[in-house]
């Protein structure tokens, strides 16, 4: 994902693209005036050593889906990204992360998980100020993570601050490898397992917040989705949001499953299959991690109906998809007299090209939002997410409405501000499209 929103936004600055598949394009948002692609530069953690070019070429190779002689194109945007890169950090019971090949880390020696926290917080602060950054959204697209139980010191940030000066971070230490730990850490879990503290995903929100930073989590891990958490991103003031992108299957049981409601048709069963080839789909092969998946997939059509109905959901790796995936889903249901019909659907996506437009207007919108000085969590960004934190509207069309209110809302503010100052440009009230602007970075 990482790897194409960084050839997409290059495409997309030297006009090689149109900016399809990207929603913050629409002209609703021209009033917010948000980044264009080319006031945004990349950087991030990584735990492997394969460059971004070369993910990008292998992802080209297997799926096709950059076009001839794009990569040769945008190769001096990836290298600039590659060198913004710094060695992440990899928790205990990091699940299928093996088929990552780590080699990039750096922060599993530190004394302290607070002491890993503020290394991460310090490459976010160098980040900025290296590139003129006024501000640093931190989106997290790292392999999703097993599921991850919280615990009485998660509950608020009082209990898990003290906890963080005191938990050492080595990897081994506290983790699931069932070594005893050698400072002050959590009790084992009923298994007998020790769990770490939190997992890495919570350690970069964790730094993010300490940099100021708002935080998306695009990925099923648990993130910024912790009580202790959101409490202390609300008193700091940074925008937080989370869990899961939504994509594909879940993004059309979203829509489809108001639909039923609206009229009056009852779900009996919602069945679906996903099989998909890339990375991402090698990692959920682990059952841990694959769990922690199904968990944000499932639940959206019970959320969004309003009522309890039989539902599955499986996902399957099979490597020779590449970075394609498809979803075939059975839906059986109930009209007039009880009569029984069913809608059955297959959906092919491709799995990156699908997300990394939306990795793009996350990160445009939290911008927004901080540079707003607006604090906690952005429930209106819900239409983006599997399981979108701070709200229980789960149907995709409330969850559009959400973000369409907000976005008028604030147009209108900007508008009524624009009005009343002059404009740089000559222009009075005009918002920047989707196109190269150069001078402020973000
Ligand atoms: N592609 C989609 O449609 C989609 C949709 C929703 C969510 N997601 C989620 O986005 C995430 C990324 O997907 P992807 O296809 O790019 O996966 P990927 O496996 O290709 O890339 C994941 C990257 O994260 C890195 N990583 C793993 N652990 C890390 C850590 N502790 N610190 C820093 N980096 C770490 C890996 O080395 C790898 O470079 C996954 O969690 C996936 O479930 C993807």
């Amino acid at each position: 994902v990482a790897a194409t929103v960084a050839v997409g936004l290059a495409a997309l600055r030297r006009g090689l693209a149109t900016p399809l598949g990207l929603v913050t394009a629409d002209p609703a948002f021209e009033a917010l005036n948000l980044a264009s692609p080319g006031d945004i530069v990349l950087g991030g953690h990584d735990v492997r050593t394969q460059s971004v070019l070369d993910t990008a070429r292998a992802m080209h190779l297997g799926s096709g889906v950059f076009g001839d002689g794009l990569l040769d194109r945008v190769r001096g945007e990836l290298a600039a990204f590659e060198a913004e890169i710094r060695g992440g950090y990899v928790a205990q019971n990091a699940g299928n992360l093996s088929v990552s090949s780590p080699g990039r880390t750096t922060g599993e020696q530190a004394a302290s998980l607070q002491s890993v926290i503020n290394r991460l917080a310090e490459d976010i602060r160098d980040f900025a100020a290296r590139n003129r950054c006024r501000r640093v959204v931190v989106v997290n697209v790292a392999s999703t993570e097993p599921m991850f139980e919280l615990r009485a010191e998660h509950q608020t940030w009082r209990r898990l601050a003290a906890a963080l000066g005191t938990t050492a971070s080595k990897r081994g230490q506290h983790g699931g490898t069932g070594n005893k730990p050698s400072t002050r850490t959590p009790s084992p879990t009923e298994g007998g397992r020790y769990e770490p503290l939190l997992p890495a995903s919570a350690i970069y929100a964790l730094a993010a917040i300490e940099a100021g930073c708002p935080y998306v989590n695009f990925t099923p891990s648990t993130g910024v989705d912790i009580p202790a958490i959101i409490q202390h991103a609300r008193r700091r003031g940074v925008p937080i949001m989370g869990r899961d992108g939504k994509t594909g299957e879940t993004l059309l049981k979203s829509a489809l499953a108001p639909m039923f409601r609206h009229r009056a048709l009852r779900i009996l069963s919602w069945d679906g299959h996903n099989i998909l080839g890339n990375h991402d789909g090698a990692v959920l092969s682990d059952p841990a991690v694959k769990a922690s998946k199904l968990r944000t997939k499932d639940g959206v059509v019970a959320r969004a109906l309003g009522y309890e109905t039989d539902t599955t959901v499986s996902i399957q790796h099979v490597p020779s998809l590449d970075d394609w995936k498809i979803a075939w889903d059975h839906v059986h249901f109930q009209g007039f007299l009880g009569v029984k019909m069913s809608l059955q659907f297959t959906w092919q996506g491709c799995d990156s090209i699908l997300a990394a437009p939306l990795v793009i207007d996350l990160a445009r919108l939290a911008e927004f939002h901080a540079r707003k000085g607006v604090g906690g969590v952005m429930s209106h960004l819900a239409c983006f997410f599997k399981r979108p934190m701070g709200t229980d509207k789960a149907g995709l069309p409330q969850q559009i409405d959400m973000l369409d209110g907000y976005v008028a809302g604030h147009a209108g503010r900007e508008a009524g501000a624009a009005a009343r100052r002059p404009n740089r440009r000559g222009r009075r009230g005009r918002a920047a499209p989707i196109s190269p602007r150069k001078g402020r970075r973000s």
